[in-house]
């Protein structure tokens, strides 16, 4: 099954993004200079970042196969990203083969790769911002494929670190979470400032200066209070490397995931 939204933005070569940067990280070919250098002065503070973005990707598979596999059929994946192998729809198609998949991004860039890749079949991918989250939750395409009134997985990993605390990521959360049924899921990931050194995460912070969206560290607690309302899963909020228990590895600089489920007395 394959759906189109409206057409994409035009993009631009020369100011890094970052789906393209995290492509960079990823080994993949979808990224122009402006992503290369911004990547490279990432890793002069920070040479594992390609190892961290693996971790982060492989959290969010382990958290899709979990949740399709308690029977949840829905999966919303907000800044879905360059497209992988395997992909979430690949995952979630392994575990339920009539899982229904929904893929959003505001990239250009990841939308074309994402619209080829739907075409063939299984998943469908719309533009949209997640800033602007009810605009998502009305877009046509999105309500053709997810029913918000069965339970769904909403999947938002290494999105929210791309969003100031200005422009509400709370606020994002907030309307997914309310949207969705009770027994959905939210499984999110975010990068933090607990237990990094000041002078990594500047120069993480220099390296996005120029792009697209800035990068923004979080302490783990401000993290943890996204799932507000939610039942964290064991064990809560951890190091995607080591989520769901796993024996992970130590980085310098951390991302943190975890994935809740909606009770039925959700109390925002
Ligand atoms: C680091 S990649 C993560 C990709 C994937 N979620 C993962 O965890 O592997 C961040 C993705 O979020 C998307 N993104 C960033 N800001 C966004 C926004 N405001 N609205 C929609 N997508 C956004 C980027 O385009 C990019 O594809």
């Amino acid at each position: 099954m394959c759906y189109h939204s409206s057409s994409a933005p035009a993009f631009d070569v020369n100011t890094a993004t970052p789906a393209r940067v995290y492509d960079f990280y990823l080994g993949g070919k979808d990224n122009f200079a402006a992503d290369r250098e911004a990547g490279e002065k990432v890793f002069d503070v920070f040479p594992d970042a390609p190892r961290l973005a693996r971790a982060n990707r492989s959290f969010s598979l382990r958290a899709v196969q979990q949740c399709v596999n308690t029977g949840v059929d829905q999966v919303v994946d907000l800044g879905t990203g360059i497209p992988t192998s395997p992909n979430v729809a690949e995952v979630a198609r392994a575990a339920n083969p009539d899982v229904r998949v929904i893929g959003v991004d505001n990239d250009p860039v990841v939308l074309s790769h994402q619209r080829a890749e739907a075409s063939l079949g299984g998943y469908a991918i719309v533009q949209g911002d997640v800033r602007r989250p009810w605009a998502i939750l009305a877009d046509p395409v999105f309500n053709h494929v997810i029913d918000l009134s069965r339970p769904v997985l909403v999947l938002c990993t290494a999105v929210l670190h791309f969003i100031p605390d200005a422009e509400g990521p709370e606020r994002i959360i907030r309307a997914f979470t309310d949207a969705m049924a009770a027994r959905s899921f939210l499984a999110l990931s975010a990068v933090t400032s607990s237990d990094t050194d000041p002078a990594v995460i500047a120069g993480i912070q220099d390296a996005y200066r120029n792009a697209t969206a800035p990068a923004i560290f979080r302490p783990a607690e401000h993290i943890t209070s996204w799932f507000h309302g939610l039942e964290l899963l064991r064990p809560g909020v951890a190091d995607v490397s080591q989520w769901p228990g796993r024996i992970g590895f130590p980085t310098t600089v951390r991302i943190l995931g975890g994935v809740a489920r909606k009770p039925s007395a959700y109390q925002p």
